[in-house]
C-alpha cells in the first residue's frame, strides 16, 4: 500500500532546516506520497521550490488557520497571548484546517484510483521518524498504534497491551482523553477515509483531544492493531525544534555584510 504522509507547516526560520530533515527521511520509503498543507493564504516560493526540487512524490496545498474558530474563548485568548516563552501550542491545536484539507484530496484522490489501499499518517514537520516505524504501518489492517518518544511529560507515552491486545495506556497528560496518544504514535487504513466521509478533526474539542476526535470514527480501543513488537519499541520521537534567537543587526556593534537575499 501506498503511504499517504500528511503534513501542516508554516513558515518560519527553521521550517526550512525541519523540512529538509524529514523529506531526507521520506526519500527512503517506498511507496510515500507526502501531502504538505502550508498554513497561509497563498503557498510560498519556498515550499514550493522545496519540494519541487525533492524527488518525492508530493501534493502541495495551502489553507491559512483561521485562530478565531479555536475551540473555546479561553483557548482563544490563550492562542492570541502568544509568547516566545510561553508554549500556547498544549491550548490552540495546529494543523486541524490543514489535515481536513488534506484528507478532502484524498477521498477525491482515492476515488479516481484504482488501487485504492492505503495507510494514512499524520505527520509533524518536527519529528523524528525511524524507517522502520514505516514498515510497522504496512501491517496495519483498520488502525495501528505504538510507542512515542518524548511527548506528554514522559520519556515515552505508549498503549498498553494485554494478550496482544491494547488494554489501555499509560499516558499522564489528560488521561481522560478516549485515546490518549499522540498524532504520531497512530496510522490508519486510507479506505476507511471513503468508508465514513466525515471523518475530520475539529475545532469544536479541547486542546489534546484531537486524535480522539479522528480515531472514534474507526475504532474503539480494543481494536487497535498493537504494533512496534505489542508496543514496546520507540520508533518515532515528538522532538521539537528550538525557536532560534536572533540578534537583531541593530544592536550591532559593526555593520554585517546583507544576506536578505539568502534564503535560509
Ligand atoms: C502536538 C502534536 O504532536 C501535533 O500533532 C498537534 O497538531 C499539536 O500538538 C497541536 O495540537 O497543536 P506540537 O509539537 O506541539 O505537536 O505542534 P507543532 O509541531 O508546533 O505543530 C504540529 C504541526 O502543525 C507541525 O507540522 C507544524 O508545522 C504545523 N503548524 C503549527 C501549522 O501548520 N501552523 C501553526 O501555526 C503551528
Ligand atoms: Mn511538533
Amino acid at each position: 500500500p501506498t503511504i499517504y504522509g500528511i503534513t501542516p507547516t508554516y513558515a518560519r526560520l527553521a521550517q526550512k532546516a525541519d523540512l529538509t530533515r524529514l523529506s531526507q527521511t521520506l526519500m527512503l520509503v517506498k511507496n510515500f506520497h507526502w501531502i504538505v498543507i502550508e498554513d497561509s493564504e497563498k503557498k510560498t516560493k519556498l515550499v514550493e521550490n522545496f519540494l519541487k526540487e525533492s524527488t518525492l512524490k508530493y501534493t502541495h496545498l495551502n489553507v491559512k488557520t483561521n485562530s478565531s474558530k479555536h475551540s473555546t474563548v479561553m483557548d482563544i485568548n490563550i492562542c492570541l497571548f502568544k509568547t516566545d516563552t510561553f508554549n500556547t501550542s498544549w491550548y490552540c491545536a495546529s494543523g486541524v484546517e490543514q489535515r481536513n484539507l488534506a484528507l478532502d484530496w484524498l477521498r477525491k484522490h482515492l476515488k479516481q484510483s484504482e488501487d485504492k489501499r492505503g495507510v494514512v499518517y499524520f505527520m509533524d514537520d518536527d519529528n523524528t521518524y525511524s524507517l522502520k516505524v514505516f514498515d510497522e504501518m504496512r501491517k496495519i489492517n483498520k488502525v495501528g498504534v505504538w510507542p512515542v518518544g518524548i511527548v506528554g511529560g514522559m520519556r515515552v507515552e505508549m498503549p498498553l497491551v494485554k494478550d496482544g491486545k491494547v488494554s489501555g495506556y499509560n499516558a499522564v497528560w489528560k488521561p481522560f482523553r478516549p485515546f490518549p496518544i499522540d498524532m504520531a504514535g497512530f496510522a490508519i487504513n486510507a479506505t476507511l477515509f471513503l468508508e465514513h466521509p466525515n471523518a475530520m478533526f475539529s475545532r469544536k474539542v479541547q486542546s489534546g483531544f484531537q486524535e480522539s476526535e479522528i480515531l472514534k470514527y474507526f475504532t474503539k480501543t480494543e481494536d487497535l492493531e498493537p504494533l512496534a513488537e505489542n508496543c514496546t519499541k520507540v520508533l518515532v520521537w515528538h522532538t521539537r525544534t528550538q525557536k532560534p534567537s536572533i540578534i537583531s543587526p541593530s544592536k550591532l556593534k559593526h555593520p554585517i555584510p546583507p544576506d536578505s537575499h539568502i534564503e535560509v
